[in-house]
């Protein structure tokens, strides 16, 4: 890093998005933390060093998004905004109560869309902004729940975004397979490829210092998906049927 940079992490109190504080403010950043508890985000700030700054928020929440810019303009332009923020609850679509499902889609996509359009004023141009979406969101697979398509659409906004910013903004997409957190130790099945929230957060590090538009990780789970994401209905619905089984 040449100049300090000064980084948004939203949905830095948890998981990988408290990974990648540490992993950050290690290369020197200084970050501003953000997610709806305040406490862990002041103990994990203190952790890091004296010149973090916490910014509570909940992403569903709009006014609150607006009170948090107002706060971060006075800190002067951002180099990067990470948004990381996002709710799970796994199991089957007939199961998943109605309440628990608005509050996903609003928290994961309305919440990424509320992030798109009041992070790009605040950041310098040829600032880079990444939204958070999934392997999850490739193709629709037993268990998804709505969680998968609330990672779709943030797929689809993601893109759509790339391109409207094209030339102010450098919008990136990343794409985590599965990582040991709070949010996959629900999961009542083996993950593949389960990589630990300090492998991820150096994996999203090196992506969105390289040139990629998607920083999708391991590998050797993302390249399969993708594939299965390109195959026609006729060859990958009866693939995803068997997971059922
Ligand atoms: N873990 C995986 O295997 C995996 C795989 C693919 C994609 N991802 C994606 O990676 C991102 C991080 O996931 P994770 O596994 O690190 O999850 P996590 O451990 O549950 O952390 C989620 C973070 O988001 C914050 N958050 C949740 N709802 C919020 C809201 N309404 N407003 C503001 N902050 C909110 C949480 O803090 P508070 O509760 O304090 O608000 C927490 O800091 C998510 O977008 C997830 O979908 C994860």
């Amino acid at each position: 890093m040449h100049s300090r940079e000064t980084i948004w992490i939203i949905g830095a109190s948890e998981g990988i998005g408290a990974a990648l504080a540490r992993a950050w403010a290690a290369r020197g950043a200084r970050l501003v933390l953000s997610a709806r508890s305040e406490e862990r985000l002041l103990v994990l700030a203190a952790s890091l060093g004296s010149d973090h700054v916490v910014v509570p928020l909940d992403v569903s929440d709009r006014i609150s998004l607006e009170l948090a810019a107002e706060t971060i303009t006075l800190i002067g332009p951002l180099d990067r905004v990470i948004h990381l923020a996002a709710l799970y609850d796994p199991g089957k679509i007939a199961d998943l109560s109605p309440d628990t499902a608005a509050q996903i889609v609003s928290a994961n996509l309305t919440g990424s869309f509320h992030i798109a359009q009041v992070a790009p004023p605040l950041l310098r141009d040829g600032g880079q902004l990444a939204l958070c979406g999934s392997v999850a969101g490739y193709f629709g697979l037993p268990q998804g729940q709505i969680y998968s398509a609330t990672k779709a659409g943030v797929i689809n906004l993601t893109e759509s975004l790339r391109a409207e910013l094209a030339g102010r903004i450098d919008v990136r997409l990343i794409s985590p397979g599965f990582v040991d957190t709070r949010l996959t130790r629900r999961n009542d099945f083996r993950m593949p490829a389960l990589l630990t929230p300090d492998t991820a957060a150096l994996a999203i590090i090196a992506g969105l210092m390289a040139r990629r538009f998607e920083v999708h990780f391991p590998r050797r789970l993302t390249w399969p998906l993708k594939l299965l994401r390109a195959l026609p209905y006729w060859a990958a619905l009866p693939l995803t049927r068997r997971l059922t089984q």
